[in-house]
């Protein structure tokens, strides 16, 4: 009787102790994964990008669009509570024709009621070489004046996923009269 009920014990334990562990991972919330075993991730790069934004408002093709204002925004010297939402080409020198690195796709909010100052959320989307597909998601707060004026980079997908950075901003250019902009982009990504 001894050895059945042994037998019996050991059964029992091991069925259990299935039980606990399909238990376990049904409630799974979160884990720690081998990051170079199981996503052969290298330690991290330093990716340093620079490009031209260009910031078009008016004109037959403009590629950043007021979409929303306060209904007090003309008042505004800031234009405080306008939102425009942003396609905007990226290349590589401060010329439009030059080659067409990537989009800065973004929404803006004008955001200061003290200065002319926008709260970006931005995807830059790259299509250049190895970086097509790729891209970088960026926040931050941009007062238009200063020079220069930093984003930070909290993402990204494609060759920077893992991404964390900052990108240097300074105007180019910029036209009084049509308020078309050229912004000169210097991005440090950190990523695997
Ligand atoms: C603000 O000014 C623009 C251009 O003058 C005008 O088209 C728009 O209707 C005005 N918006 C408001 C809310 O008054
Ligand atoms: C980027 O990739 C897309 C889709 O894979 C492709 O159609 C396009 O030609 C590529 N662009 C460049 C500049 O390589
Ligand atoms: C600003 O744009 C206007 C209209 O396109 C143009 O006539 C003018 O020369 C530009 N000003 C500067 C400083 O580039």
């Amino acid at each position: 009787m001894a050895p059945c009920n042994t037998s019996f014990t050991i059964l029992a334990v091991s069925f259990s102790l299935a039980f606990l562990t399909v238990i376990k991972s049904e409630t799974m919330f979160a884990r720690e994964l081998s990051a170079r075993d199981q996503f052969w991730l290298k330690p991290k790069k330093m990716t340093h990008l620079r490009f031209y934004l260009h910031d078009t408002v008016t004109g037959r093709h403009p590629t950043a669009v007021p979409v929303a204002q306060a209904a007090t925004a003309n008042a505004s010297a800031t234009l405080f509570g306008t939102v425009a939402v942003v396609d905007d080409p990226l290349t590589v020198s401060p010329d439009l024709n030059s080659a067409l690195v990537g989009r800065a796709q973004a929404i803006y909010a004008s955001s200061s009621q003290s200065e002319l100052s926008l709260t970006m959320t931005m995807n830059l989307v790259f299509t250049e070489g190895a970086y097509n597909g790729s891209t970088l998601s960026v926040l931050g707060q941009t007062p238009l004046l200063k020079n220069p004026r930093e984003l930070t980079i909290v993402g990204g997908t494609g060759v920077f996923r893992f991404a964390r950075g900052y990108i240097q901003l300074r105007t180019y250019a910029f036209n009084k009269t049509t308020r078309n902009a050229i912004v000169k982009y210097d991005a440090y990504a950190l990523h695997h």
